[in-house]
């Protein structure tokens, strides 16, 4: 589902990070939740996935802040050259990082522009008197744009902002060893600062660490590609998926309409039921124990591993 909407105010918060607050001209923003994300659509056939930081609790508005990356792929320049007042279409939100249940403490890490949905989650989680703390890493002060917005949840010593240029690399270890063993810890930042915490968290045996990325995973699989059948339950049609196509390509020229995102396994926006058949997930999206049910994959990259699967479709 995707939703018309303006550029109704571009705030400039750091030397690379700018927050743009969207503004729906249909119907409000529905599914507004802490770690949602939108699909913003960018023209010339671009679409950039970003987390909500902020949002009128009716609907009528959403923001995102994103960060400008010159040696990227486009995405970032283009939002950032937009202009207050520019006509765009969100799909979305949809949520893939979504908090679980705070009875226990709750822990949020946020690093870089990662930080976002550790904000909204940050901010959800102060309103509900939740015991939480945060803590925010960055390179340095001039790189911690969402500073001021932390500060604002009035956390006092439970927020702590973390720059690397002034205390050193963050000892992750010690970070998770500080939080009680059944809390909660959602974590949200650049590969090797997630890949810190997620090993940091086996070896500490912790059982609730709650992530999302930005990028594929890079323990994804590439065990090598072969050719397999795909039955779309509703009409019965069954296509062969080679090699070198993926799920989604084939359905869509087969003119499917489904809804789609990042083709690259990050977003979520293609997971599709799986009604037979056996899974080969290669997203980046599911944990572990949602890969295990076999009930969904994300039909831009997952794959079969045994030679046909029937979708809910
Ligand atoms: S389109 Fe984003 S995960 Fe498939």
């Amino acid at each position: 589902m995707s939703t018309t909407a303006r550029l109704s105010r571009k705030t400039i918060l750091s030397h690379d990070i700018a927050e743009f607050r969207f503004e729906s001209l249909d119907a409000p923003f529905q599914g507004i939740e802490p770690g949602a994300h939108i699909d913003v659509h960018l023209g010339d056939g671009l679409i950039r996935q970003y987390s909500l930081c902020d949002w009128d609790p009716a609907g009528k508005w959403v923001a995102v802040a994103i960060k400008r990356e010159d040696g990227g792929r486009g995405g970032s320049r283009a939002a950032h050259a937009l202009q207050e007042g520019a006509v765009l279409k969100i799909g979305g939100p949809r949520n893939h990082f979504a908090l679980k249940g705070h009875a226990t403490p709750v822990l949020l890490l946020g690093g870089g522009i990662g930080a976002t949905p550790i904000l909204a989650m940050g901010r959800h989680l102060a309103s509900t008197g939740a015991d939480v703390r945060v803590v925010y890493l960055t390179r340095s002060r001039a790189d911690a744009a969402l500073h001021d917005a932390f500060t604002a949840l009035a956390l006092g010593d439970a927020y702590r902002l973390h720059c690397d240029e002034v205390a050193g690399f963050c000892d992750i270890d010690e970070l998770l060893a500080s939080h009680p063993a059944e809390g909660d810890i959602y974590v949200c930042g650049p590969e090797p600062m997630l890949q810190a915490v997620l090993e940091a968290g086996k070896r500490q045996q912790r059982p609730h660490i709650h992530f999302e990325r930005f990028a594929a995973a890079p323990d994804r699989s590439d065990a090598p590609l072969g050719a397999f059948e795909v039955e779309v339950n509703s009409t019965g049609q069954v296509f062969t998926i080679a090699p070198e196509q993926s799920i989604l390509g084939v359905l869509q020229e087969a003119n499917f309409s489904i809804e789609f995102g990042c083709s690259e396994g990050i977003c979520g926006a293609c997971m599709v039921n799986v009604l037979e058949g056996e899974i080969d997930h290669r997203d980046s999206v599911l944990a572990d124990d949602e890969r295990d049910q076999n009930d969904y994959m994300c039909i831009c990259v997952s794959r079969a591993k045994s030679g046909k699967l029937k979708l809910d479709l």
